[in-house]
């Protein structure tokens, strides 16, 4: 939500905030700065757990997902189309009063724009910092109700703006199938997403736990369907603040690169330190990653051992061992 455009639109009266009743903020991010709303009618949805943590601990109310009834909903325009139209159609229904919809050029802003005043009644528009804030009212949006999403490979569940919800990713099943045959004790899969890599770890002998780690909350709950093996445990968490509990001695993982739209080496870098964090002094790391990523010096770093396992012109896989940090650097 861009502080910016949302005092211009309160300032110029493009949005009024309602005398009463609760305000929706879906989708904020950290540092986004809301002060200019009345913080105790404020209900923030965020799914992603940094987020919502960060928000949380600033005293907002927080949720997960859109209830209502609300007096008025702002949104701030998700990447994925599937999930900013289920969104908007989802605060459309939640709503009394006016949507707000708030998002960047490069979020394709100008375009739901273009929708909105086809569907409904849009006020003035404000265009600042490479972005655009617009008021809608009336919209009819029924046809962008979610729709159950096809399941992937006929078995598993995913979710609207879930990372590969239309399919395997290639580079986890690559990693899936280097996995040896054999895994013995307990698992962390990092960044567990709908639970493909947990489900592969799950099928080896020796296996007696795995965590799944992830800080999409619908990308959880999808994996809660899909791996019901009972020595699988779920947390909704950071990956970069997850304290395990007791020893682990694999992690697996196809780490996040990027924060928003831009790719960001650093994320994956800090998944490999907070592995490394985590196990046991022996323990293993397996993890698959796009070639471009600069991983090699950070896994030389943290672990005594590293093991380049394959390599496709898309995908490299590595294999490091005996973490040489036992705190998170
Ligand atoms: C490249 S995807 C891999 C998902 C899954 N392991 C798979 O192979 O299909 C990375 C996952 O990390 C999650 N993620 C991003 N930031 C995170 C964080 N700080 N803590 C935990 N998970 C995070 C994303 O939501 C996403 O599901």
């Amino acid at each position: 939500m861009n502080a910016s455009r949302l005092h211009l639109a309160l300032e110029s009266g493009a949005f009024d905030v309602p005398e009463g009743g609760l305000v929706a903020v879906i989708g904020p991010v950290r540092g986004d700065d809301l002060s200019d709303l009345p913080k105790d009618r404020v209900e923030i949805i965020q799914r992603h757990y940094p987020d919502h943590h960060y928000f949380e601990e600033q005293g907002f109310q927080v949720a997960t997902s859109i209830g209502g009834p609300y007096a008025a909903a702002l949104i701030r325009l998700p990447r994925a189309k599937a999930e900013a139209r289920a969104m908007l159609a989802r605060a459309q229904v939640a709503t009394n009063g006016p949507i707000v919809v708030d998002g960047q050029k490069t979020d394709g802003v100008d375009s739901y724009l273009r929708d909105m005043r086809r569907r409904g009644d849009v006020g003035e528009v404000i265009s600042k910092a490479h972005g655009k804030l617009f008021v809608v009212r009336d919209a009819n949006l029924s046809e962008w109700h979610a729709v159950e999403m096809p399941m992937v490979e006929g078995r598993f569940h995913t979710g609207a703006g879930v990372f590969s919800a239309d399919g395997v990713d290639p580079g986890s099943r690559a990693l899936a199938e280097a996995l040896p045959p054999k895994m013995k004790g307990r698992v962390v899969d990092l960044g567990a997403g709908w639970g493909f890599l947990a489900d592969a770890v799950l099928q080896r002998e020796g296996v007696t736990g795995v965590d799944l780690v992830e800080a999409d909350h619908a990308a959880l709950e999808a994996a809660k369907l899909n791996v019901t093996d009972p020595r699988a445990a779920f947390h909704w968490a950071d990956a970069l603040t997850y304290r395990a509990t007791g020893a682990v001695d694999h992690v697996v993982m196809n780490p996040p690169f990027h924060q928003g739209r831009s790719v960001d080496a650093r994320l994956g870098q800090d998944f490999i330190r907070a592995a490394a964090g985590m196990l046991v002094p022996k323990g293993h790391l397996w993890l698959v990653a796009n070639r471009h990523l600069p991983y090699e010096t950070v896994l030389e770093d943290v672990f005594h051992q590293v093991q380049p396992m394959a390599n496709t012109p898309s995908f490299k896989l590595f294999h490091a061992t005996s973490p040489k940090r036992r705190s998170r650097g």
